[in-house]
């Protein structure tokens, strides 16, 4: 008879995340947050843009929203995975500050924003590379060449105003 094994006891279970992901978990935390604040900026903008380009506006934010959703699936994905507990995010969405009669005033917010973000995942990319951690490089390169696609989008976009 084949002996049952024990099933593994929590405390095989890390408790904390392992040393080399240490400093990049709080950079991971900003950018999880960050992907739901403009998750929520561009379902906000989708609702309240006014003005004669409203309809293709509105599609605009809606498939931006949807990125957003992606990517901060992934980075809560790639949180979970390295057990690091998320809680006490803050999400403090721009979007209600904004004059939504002025699509200008909104897509500038929006550059602005898509440039952080790029410069937030190279650093996320670099950090990487300095550890010889692959696997989160080629995740964080990905990342900069989403959100750069997006920076190139929202600049033709403000060229039709
Ligand atoms: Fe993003
Ligand atoms: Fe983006």
């Amino acid at each position: 008879m084949i002996p049952r094994q024990k099933p593994k006891s929590l405390s095989s279970v890390p408790a904390h995340p392992p040393s080399h992901l240490i400093e990049t978990i709080p950079t991971l935390r900003v950018l999880f947050e960050n992907e739901l604040n403009s998750l929520l900026n561009f379902v906000h903008h989708g609702m309240y843009v006014k003005g004669q380009s409203r309809l293709r506006l509105t599609k605009w934010f809606r498939e931006q929203a949807r990125e957003s959703l992606d990517h901060a699936l992934d980075l809560g994905h790639v949180l979970h995975k390295e057990a690091a507990h998320i809680s006490n995010y803050t999400v403090t969405p721009k979007a209600c500050e904004l004059d939504h009669t002025s699509p200008e005033n909104v897509i500038d917010s929006i550059a602005s924003h898509e440039s952080a973000m790029v410069d937030q995942y190279a650093q996320l990319a670099q950090n990487a590379r300095e550890r010889g951690d692959l696997v989160m490089e080629a995740f964080a390169m990905n990342k900069v060449f989403e959100e750069f696609r997006h920076q190139i989008e929202t600049s033709l976009m403000s060229r039709r105003f």
